[in-house]
């Protein structure tokens, strides 16, 4: 049986040890140049203090990239507290900006159920974790929840033809028509495309990149 089917597997466990025992840079998912989020957050044409919302953040560069370029308020969120430490870490030179850093599950939340009127939720590699009906149901009961009117959403997971498994866990694969059909007919797709992202060890994951918009 795979890790991720064993009933009440430890998510958290699991995310923690990843972070504990190998560097943010050398994790199969450390992107150094995160072109495509930053291109699709760029096109919202936000102002700088829209509320972005990172899910499942890790300790991913975007954040500090986002500040570098002058947004403020930057809510970020993880299941494994150790990848928001080390994210905290890298940020020090950015004491007095606006970044709020939860420790929550998407799938069960308890704290992130306090967000409102979130501008943007952006995932990179997180959705395509939730591989039951149960998990994905919280996560877009989350989204629409939390997501102001006109407000944008970025889902960027494996694509159909890209891997199966990532950090020895099962995945979910999607196009942007199963991403339409999970938001529903309130969210409108903006632009979608394919993107193919180069891991340290050099391996390639074919990701779909998608931009939605609230309009109801
Ligand atoms: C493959 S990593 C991607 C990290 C980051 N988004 C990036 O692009 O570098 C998946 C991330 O999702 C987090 N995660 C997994 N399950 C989660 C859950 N149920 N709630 C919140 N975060 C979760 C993991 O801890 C991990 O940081």
């Amino acid at each position: 049986m795979e890790d991720n089917l064993v009933p009440n597997y430890d998510f958290e466990k699991h995310w923690n040890n990843a972070y504990q025992k190998t560097p943010a840079d050398s994790l199969g998912w450390y992107e150094e140049d995160p072109i495509p989020s930053l291109q699709l957050i760029s096109e919202c044409n936000l102002p700088k203090d829209a509320l972005i919302f990172n899910a499942g953040v890790g300790a991913a560069t975007l954040i500090e990239l986002l500040l570098n370029k002058g947004y403020s308020n930057i809510v970020v969120n993880d299941i494994a507290a150790s990848a928001l430490t080390e994210l905290k870490n890298n940020l020090t030179e950015y004491k007095n900006a606006e970044v709020k850093f939860i420790v929550d599950d998407l799938t069960n939340p308890s704290e992130l159920l306090k967000l409102k009127n979130v501008d943007v939720w952006h995932d990179r590699a997180v959705l395509h974790f939730f591989t039951t009906e149960e998990q994905q149901k919280a996560y877009f009961d989350l989204i629409k929840k939390v997501i102001r009117l006109k407000g944008y959403v970025i889902l960027a997971e494996f694509n159909l033809e890209g891997a199966k498994k990532c950090s020895g866990l099962d995945v979910f694969n999607y196009n942007e028509a199963m991403l339409q059909e999970r938001l529903g007919t309130d969210f409108k797709l903006l632009k979608s495309f394919n993107y193919t992202y180069t891991q340290p060890s050099g391996g390639l994951r074919e990701y779909v990149y998608t931009l939605f918009q609230r309009t109801v």
